[in-house]
């Protein structure tokens, strides 16, 4: 059985050390009384990383950064390696699409990210989805297909335990716009299969496939109870403790009636 994962995607917020350290602990009591039946990650800022590292230190909530550069080391200036992060930071995020769309990070950058931070000892979320044009045509599948075998091209099957696949339809991200269950469920499931072709059923089976895209306190658990759902990437909600609070215990609620 996969444990399902909420994830709290940060991005550039908050604007302050102490906010970023009080978000980080105020999600800590959830966290920990649904420590069995959810797994909880933040992903805050990387000039937050260090204070939210201690303000969690010893909690059931992980850690994780919101992107990385694949080199080790050296002249890349304004860049934070896989391996810096590796031994204190838990997790790491790539290929968000905001990393594509605003920053132009191509398919084989996320790749190479990808395995960067796997080698390093990183769990990775690697996100993938299409955008509202592609959507209106007709094509989530083909560049949800596209996207992931290219990330997923460098990979081995040993990596499938710590890999989780982020479905987020751009067009739902940070537009209150959350996409349909259904629709969700349909691509989520498509990811699956490109999963057990890539890496043989048996290790795919480790790999957890979260939706993300306008999820909130009121429909978490309409992605969580499909098949195909084991978690969620959260950006806008994560940035409010009661609500993600109670995002983990909603996640924690579908866990106990499978
Ligand atoms: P949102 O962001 O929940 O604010 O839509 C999700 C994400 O970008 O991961």
């Amino acid at each position: 059985m996969r444990k399902p994962l909420l994830a709290g995607n940060w991005k550039m917020n908050p604007v302050n050390r102490q906010g970023a350290v009080d978000l980080a602990r105020a999600v800590t009591p959830a966290a920990a009384e649904h420590v069995a039946r959810v797994e909880v990650a933040v992903f805050p800022p990387f000039c937050w990383l260090v204070p939210v590292a201690s303000a969690i230190d010893g909690t059931a909530v992980g850690l994780g950064a919101q992107d990385c550069y694949w080199e080790r080391t050296g002249a890349f200036t304004g860049e934070v390696s896989a391996a810096m992060l590796a031994g204190w930071c838990d997790w790491v995020i790539v290929g968000h699409s905001e990393r594509r769309g605003l920053f132009g990070e191509t398919d084989e950058q996320v790749a190479r990210k990808a395995t960067a931070a796997l080698e390093a000892g990183l769990s990775v979320i690697v996100a993938v989805g299409e955008r509202a044009d592609e959507f209106d045509s007709g094509l989530t599948e083909q560049v949800c297909r596209l996207q992931l075998s290219a990330a997923m091209q460098p990979l081995q099957a040993a990596d499938a335990g710590r890999l989780v696949i982020a479905y987020e339809p751009v067009w739902a991200i940070g537009t209150g716009r959350n996409a349909d269950p259904a629709h969700a469920g349909a691509t989520m499931a498509v990811v699956r299969q490109v999963l057990d072709v890539a890496f043989g059923r048996e290790a795919a089976a480790a790999i957890r496939v979260l939706y993300g895209g306008s999820v909130n306190a009121a429909n978490v658990a309409s992605y969580v109870e499909l098949e195909s759902c084991d978690g969620c990437l959260v950006g806008g909600a994560s940035l409010k403790p009661d609500e993600f609070s109670t995002m983990i215990g909603a996640v924690a609620s579908v866990e106990a009636r499978r």
